[in-house]
């Protein structure tokens, strides 16, 4: 069923000799790369139950077999081009796409490209130690998939690369594979994905929010005027979607474990479910507040002529354009409250240059939906407290916010109100060492989950949840 082709592909790279001899010389690097810093301790000897993209219809979906993480076939695909497809929004509203990049704005799409490119192999480098304690086989199996994928993505980014942005393009495939998540010499990009990823309640975080940052940005670039790069990141949502449920239903799977150990009449209070071995809710909504801080982050500052730029020419736009009334975006306002003489104040800001702004705006929205979704767990057990996203302003490092403290409800406080009360919504090194101890050894039968978490209701393409989804022999 995959084709024999050393890349798997649909952009017919057979019949483009010299870009098929560029990516072939550049597949040897990668496989070394995930060798060296994909999932440790799980590439030679175990076989895992993957899903292989083989093509973009829906057949081509639903190939499932076991596979040696290295043997994993990484292929190219992009979505079926739409006919006779216009500009959508931006100065060019109405012109038809372009295939090829145009010389203005080379430069610019090179760096979006590499920006989204740089953040696929991050993660994989993050989640890398994770195998060796995992909850369950089933668990292990899901995070190989988003592994797996994100590797598809760099895939996916460096055939653009290598396609239209010819040498500047190739020496970028080069350096995607230099820099490395957390090196103090070389990182990536952004910093969310410079953190490590030591515990599955942060991994789960993480899918739920930075990898829905992802979804947030592959919208944004799936609405570009460029062609090759809407087709590509069209494709890649629909593996993303795989991403962030791995990360809402893992820790949905914890709230109910630990709803049950609430319930369970040997804990009166949050404090209880510690010694039960669960994961108390005051730690999962520090986890909360991190990553989803982390990851607002990632949309870039409030006021930006960059995205200004980007919208204008059409390089860059907002998720489901489509949806807004008006493409354009010359005249009227957005309001942004800015810190003058230490408080704040709303500034209306051209729309244009508000665009991150707006961006956010959507993904926040996603995010409150998916805490929504968690809440009702706790409803159904009838626990009155909720989950809930703090404020934008809470705990940023990048945009107009940073340098300045804001608790969870976005009151502007003191340093010293800060770092005296950090811990409070934070992980605090004794959450993390708590979190950590219950994950000191992986759970690797197939019926066994861990204790903190509930197992799922249903297994990966129907098969039962006790299904060995990661052997070491065949
Ligand atoms: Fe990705
Ligand atoms: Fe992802």
């Amino acid at each position: 069923m995959i084709s024999a082709e050393r890349i798997p592909n649909n952009v017919t790279l057979s019949e483009n000799k010299r870009l098929q001899r560029a990516l072939e010389h550049w597949q040897p690097k990668y496989l070394e790369w995930w060798r060296d810093t994909g999932p440790q301790g799980f590439q030679d000897h175990h076989y895992v139950y993957l899903r292989t993209a083989v093509s973009v219809d829906a057949q081509g979906w639903v190939h499932y077999d076991y596979v040696k993480l290295p043997e994993y076939r990484w292929g190219i695909f992009l979505a079926e081009p739409v006919r006779d497809r216009t500009i959508g929004f931006g100065d060019f509203l109405g012109a038809p796409v372009w295939q090829e990049v145009p010389g203005d704005f080379r430069s610019p799409l090179r760096r979006l490209v590499v920006t989204q490119g740089d953040t696929e192999p991050a993660s994989v480098e993050q989640q890398r130690r994770l195998g060796h304690s995992c909850p369950s086989l089933y668990d292990l199996r899901n995070l190989f998939q988003v592994n797996v994928e994100e590797g598809r993505h760099l895939w996916a980014m460096v055939y653009l690369l290598h396609s239209y942005f010819g040498r500047d393009g190739r020496d970028e495939a080069e350096e995607l594979l230099e820099r490395h998540s957390g090196d103090a010499d070389k990182p990536r990009i952004l910093e969310a994905f410079n953190e490590p990823i030591d515990t599955w309640l942060d991994f789960f975080m993480f899918a739920m929010f930075t990898d829905r940052d992802g979804k947030s940005q592959l919208l944004s670039l799936s609405e570009s005027a460029f062609d090759p790069l809407s087709r590509t990141t069209r494709f890649m949502l629909t593996e993303e979607a795989h991403h962030m449920f791995v990360g809402e239903s893992g820790v949905a799977r914890i709230l109910d474990r630990t709803c049950q150990l609430l319930t369970s009449g040997q804990a009166g209070f949050s404090e209880d479910v510690r010694r039960l071995g669960g994961i108390d809710l005051p730690t999962i909504q520090k986890f909360l507040n991190f990553w989803f801080s982390l990851s607002l982050d990632l949309h870039g500052g409030e006021i930006s002529s960059n995205a200004a730029i980007y919208f204008a020419n059409g390089l860059k736009g907002r998720q489901y354009e489509q949806k807004h009334p008006d493409h354009k975006c010359l005249h009227g306002t957005y309001p942004v409250d800015v810190v003058v003489d230490g408080s704040l104040e709303t500034r209306n800001v051209p729309l244009r240059n508000a665009m991150n702004e707006i961006q956010r705006d959507w993904y926040t929205a996603d995010c409150v939906a998916g805490i929504d979704r968690w809440n009702r767990i706790l409803a159904t057990y009838g626990i009155p407290e909720r989950l809930r996203t703090p404020d934008r302003k809470f705990n940023r490092g990048i945009g107009i916010y940073a340098g300045f403290h804001f608790d969870p409800d976005g009151h502007m406080i003191e340093c010293d109100e800060w770092d005296r009360r950090r811990d409070e919504w934070l992980p605090s090194p004794e959450d993390k060492a708590y979190v950590k101890s219950l994950m000191a050894a992986p759970i690797d039968e197939p019926s066994q989950f861990a204790n903190y978490i509930a197992p799922p209701p249903k297994g990966i393409n129907r098969k039962p949840v006790d299904f060995e989804y990661v052997r070491t022999e065949l």
